[in-house]
């Protein structure tokens, strides 16, 4: 079982400037929550509840105002700073103590996941035990992401950043598990020509050895990069349609914890607390009263 996650929070966010000129992207909204609270429930509905999330330097002290440690979900929260953006594989040499000896899954701090069965698939996704897996997605623009060709046993049978002649709609998300040698694989990177050692290069690894699998998610789930100001605005309508239609919240992390047993009615009081007279704390006042 994969018990340890990362959230690769820093980034430079270019493509949303002015807007992430003084707040990190993953601070800022999806309709009504701070954008990191969804890769973070992505996480805990995997049941992983050892969570390391890697931040830029000098932007500590405004994610430990919104998650501080992890208590009032009753997981363990800690952080490490990046120094600058050298590219997501850098995230298993910085959190090299933290995975230790064990298998990690990672997810990109800006990655919007939402489905039906979605639990059911991350929960079967933290049995790897050897090799890695990549979670795909079927897109209308595959020249725009990275995409991996599979076998129909789901094993890859090769990736492409950006293919500018068609391979396959199968784009790469940025949710990943990986066993424990790719601390190693990680550091024997070299910086690519945009100077950012690359998760493709990474993935090409386990590939070469056929230790790379994949995981897609069908038509029933969503999966919705947020990385430019478009993309903000369409996942909040996502979301905001769903919430209000259903009352359900997607990314409710007080919730998840709660629906795992992993925090009682006591801990909730103590986030309405924290959170204050809002929207959000009357969601979580309807759960105390079994409302949900
Ligand atoms: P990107 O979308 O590749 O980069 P970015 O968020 O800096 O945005 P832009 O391209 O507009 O400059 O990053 C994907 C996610 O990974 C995002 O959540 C930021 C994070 N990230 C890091 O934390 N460290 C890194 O070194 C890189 C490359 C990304």
């Amino acid at each position: 079982m994969i018990k340890k996650g990362i959230i690769l929070a820093g980034g430079k966010g270019t493509r949303m400037s002015p807007l992430t000129k003084a707040v990190n992207k993953q601070l800022l909204p999806i309709y009504d929550k701070p954008l990191i609270f969804y890769p973070l429930s992505i996480l805990m509905l995997a049941g992983i509840k050892d969570i390391l999330i890697i931040v830029n330097k000098g932007q500590l002290n405004q994610y430990k105002k919104i998650i501080p440690n992890g208590n009032n979900l009753g997981i363990k929260i800690s952080y490490l700073e990046q120094t600058k953006p050298r590219g997501l594989p850098d995230a298993f040499v910085i959190g090299e103590k933290f995975i230790g000896k064990e298998n990690v899954a990672m997810i990109l701090g800006d990655n919007f996941f939402y489905g039906q069965s979605l639990t059911k698939q991350l929960k079967e996704n933290t049995k790897l035990k050897k090799g890695a897996r990549v979670v795909l997605h079927k897109v209308q623009k595959p020249e725009s992401f990275g995409v991996a060709k599979v076998d129909k046993k789901n094993k890859i049978l090769s990736i492409k950043e950006k293919p500018k002649k068609y391979l396959s709609d199968l784009a790469i998300t940025g949710l990943y598990f990986f066993d424990n040698k790719v601390i190693n694989y990680a550091k024997k990177l070299k910086p690519s020509k945009r100077n950012e050692v690359e998760i493709v290069d990474l993935l090409n690894f386990y590939k070469k050895k056929r230790q790379l699998s994949a995981d897609i998610i069908g038509r029933g789930g969503a999966w919705l990069d947020t990385g430019s100001i478009e993309d903000f605005y369409k996942t909040s309508a996502f979301v905001s349609a769903i919430e209000n239609r259903q009352g359900f919240k997607i990314a409710c992390i007080e919730e998840i914890a709660l629906n795992n047993s992993w925090i009682d009615k006591s801990h909730i009081k103590k986030s309405i607390i924290f959170y204050g007279n809002c929207n959000y704390s009357s969601y979580l006042k309807k759960l105390l009263n079994g409302k949900k």
